[in-house]
């Protein structure tokens, strides 16, 4: 092996231990640089003569290639391996699943309400909301539960630390009954000198509290509240808009409905309201859902209007009672517990 044919092999070696593309232009340096081994070369050529210089210059010229083609492929070598490894430090795995957002959907009281409210509607019904916190004249006495009357046993309730005007403390409403003299009020109000004033037809959905916890019962639940007030207005009419309601609710057109007697202090007379499906697993049994009567003469005076000229009815169904037999649920706490493996099943 002549001498250039060593140096050629000697920078391919050191082409190929270079590791980075720093120590490659390094090692380069050393053949090809200003004081290279093959700039060496050229200048020791000036002492030769002119033949020597034309052979010995093409060897240089080939050694110089040579080594230039080991350099540009030792530098895509190292560019490649690079790009390798930054391809791997990047890697995606495409066949991951992805994030997912979740879509959320309504407690199933709140698709219950939804319901009541798209049936009432489609019956001539407002609805409408209030206050949570009442007054005693609004939950009791406007009522016709006067003071230290015994029916207002009947609700375990949770007062406020609050007094009110008359210096009796705020309750959380045991029923959603108050609407029914909080709207009217507003409705005589509101139509005042308008004759003849437009019926009072409406519902008052929302939360109510009782001191009450076991499986159907929870210290915060959910009431509807109705009521439909006119000049001509009958027991007749309630039947008929509670058992639309209830057929269309449970979408059962055989579903039978049971008006049984019973007492509240703002009806006159007063009915539970039962309920029997005729298939299914509850197929038979009566279910209560609510509590109904004529408004008594006494709340229709204090709602501001004449009982002689106004009559109607109301009507007053648990919620959380209607998501249960519906969805077939037998603990009702499983409605505020939050557990999303039971709330996800009614998206
Ligand atoms: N407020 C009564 C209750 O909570 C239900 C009811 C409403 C009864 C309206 C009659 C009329 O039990």
């Amino acid at each position: 092996m002549n001498e250039l044919d060593t140096l050629l092999a000697s920078a391919q070696a050191a082409f190929a231990q270079a590791a980075t593309p720093a120590d490659l232009e390094n090692a380069k340096a050393q053949y090809l640089g200003k004081s290279g081994r093959v700039t060496e070369l050229m200048k020791g050529m000036a002492a030769l003569s002119v033949d020597e210089k034309k052979s010995r210059g093409a060897a240089i010229n080939v050694l110089k290639q040579g080594i230039e083609a080991a350099l540009t492929a030792r530098r895509q070598a190292l560019a490649e391996a690079e790009l390798q490894a930054q391809l791997k430090a990047e890697a995606l795995d495409v066949s991951l699943p992805g994030r997912q957002r979740g879509t959320g959907g309504l407690h199933p009281v709140s698709l219950t309400q939804e319901r009541i409210e798209q049936i009432f509607a489609s019956m001539g019904f407002d609805v409408a909301d209030g206050p949570e916190i009442e007054s005693d004249w609004h939950s009791f006495t406007s009522l016709n539960n006067p003071p230290n009357h015994p029916a207002r046993s009947m609700q375990d309730t949770f007062y406020v630390d609050i007094n009110g005007a008359d210096g009796i403390p705020y309750n959380l409403r045991p029923h959603t009954s108050p609407m029914q003299v909080r709207f009217a009020q507003a409705h005589v109000k509101k139509y005042a000198g308008v004759s003849p004033m437009p019926e009072v037809r409406v519902i008052a959905p929302g939360r109510t509290y009782r001191v009450d916890s076991d499986a159907t019962h929870s210290p915060m639940f959910h009431q509807c509240e109705g009521l439909w007030l006119g000049e001509n207005v009958s027991f007749k009419d309630l039947k008929v808009v509670v058992t639309n309601f209830c057929r269309t609710f449970f979408e059962s057109d055989d579903l039978a409905l049971r008006f049984r007697p019973s007492f509240f202090p703002f009806t006159e007379p007063s009915a539970e309201i039962d309920i029997q499906f005729q298939s299914g697993p509850l197929s038979g049994k009566w279910l209560e859902v609510g509590g109904s009567g004529q408004v008594h003469p006494q709340v229709v005076r204090n709602m501001g209007l004449d009982p002689e000229t106004h009559i109607g009815f109301a009507f007053g169904m648990g919620m959380d009672r209607l998501t249960m037999l519906r969805y077939g649920v037998n603990d009702l706490r499983q409605f505020f517990e939050g557990d999303m493996r039971f709330l996800s099943q009614f998206r």
